[in-house]
Order: C-alpha cells, then structure tokens, then sequence
C-alpha cells in the first residue's frame, strides 16, 4: 500500500505537462519576484475559496470543506510574506496571472448549479495541482535550504487541497461527466501551460 503522500503525487502525474526544467533556475535567479507573486497565489487561493463559499452555499460538505482551507491558504500568505521581510523585500504590487486568466476562460457559462460547481472545482484542482508542481520543482533544485524546507511543506499542503477540490468535484458531479470533463481540463492546462513563457517573475 502507498502512504497518503506517495499516492498523491501519483495523482500529480496526472499532469499532461511537466514544467520546462529551466523555469527553476531562472526563478531561483529572481526569488524577489517570485516571493511576491507566490504570495498574491496564497491570496488568491484564499479569495477564491470564499468566493466559492458565497457562491455555493448551499453546498453544505463544499462549506464544510473549504472553510478550514481559506484559513491555511492565508496561513501561507503569511507565511509568504515573513519570508519576503526577513529577506529585505516588499509585498510590491500583485502582477497579472495570465495562466488563471487562461484557464478562467475555459470555464463553461450556464449549465445548472452541479455543472458550475464541478467546473469551479476542476479548475481549482489544477491551479493547486500545478502550484504543486512548481514548489517540488523549487524544494529540490533551490540552494536556500529555508525556502526548500518551506516549499517542501507546501508542496505536500497544496497536494492535499488538490485533492480535496478533485474530490469535491466527484462527490457533487455525475462521475462519468467529471472524469469526461477533467480529462479536458488536463488537456487544456497543458496547451496554456505550453502557450507561456517561461519567465521568473511567475509562479506559474
Ligand atoms: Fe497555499
Ligand atoms: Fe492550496
């Protein structure tokens, strides 16, 4: 039998796209950026799921389950902006997160309250997925041993929120339309992901 972790991070392979090897470098060259940008990424993980709340209050385990998240996303914030004053830097401004835009517009409009949900819930699992990703990327490969330590821990609490939207998804959703649909969105954040430019101001 796998552990939790270990079978999560064979649910992350479920990414049709690795990210380009030379993105960790070139972000390791300008931590400064990407500290901030990471931190808007917290802070927008946590708007998100209070949006989601408001939104789909009806949805009691939805309430339920993203309620204790919004609290850990901030808590990385936080986190986030402790390591940005201890290094000298700012907060600065939040930059535009083209790959949110991207995958914002492969949301489907209309449908009924279960399609809207499901659709929010795919593509919140893949935001946290590829975050993921990319703090893997930065835990191994970065020489601050502070920062892989820190990205190391959110690596494993990003994993763990993937889980939960990915779950979500399913509970609320017909299983043959959310498998259908994810498959979908799996393809579609390759092409985005494949469409950007590798850039070290940038998460993602
Ligand atoms: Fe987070
Ligand atoms: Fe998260």
């Amino acid at each position: 039998m796998m552990n939790w972790i270990e079978s999560t991070k064979e649910k992350m392979l479920s990414l049709k796209l690795p990210t380009d090897p030379r993105w960790v470098n070139i972000a390791e060259m300008n931590i400064e950026d990407i500290l901030v940008d990471h931190a808007y990424c917290e802070q927008k993980a946590a708007s998100s799921c209070i949006s989601m709340i408001v939104l789909f209050n009806e949805f009691e385990k939805l309430v339920d389950e993203l309620t204790p998240v919004v609290a850990e996303e901030w808590g990385h914030f936080e986190r986030v902006l402790e390591q940005l004053k201890k290094r000298g830097f700012k907060l600065g401004k939040a930059r535009k997160d083209e790959y949110v835009i991207r995958l914002k517009d492969f949301v489907k409009k209309g449908g009924n309250r279960i399609q809207q949900v499901t659709e929010l819930l795919m593509m919140n699992a893949l935001i946290e997925a590829r975050s993921c990703e990319r703090f893997k990327l930065l835990s191994k490969n970065i020489q601050d041993e502070e920062l892989k330590a820190f990205y190391y821990e959110l690596m494993v609490s990003e994993a763990g929120h993937y889980v939960n939207f990915l779950e979500l998804a399913r509970y609320y959703g017909e299983p043959e339309k959310v498998e259908k649909r994810w498959k979908e969105w799996l393809q579609y954040e390759a092409e985005v992901i494949k469409g950007l430019e590798i850039r070290g101001d940038r998460m993602h």
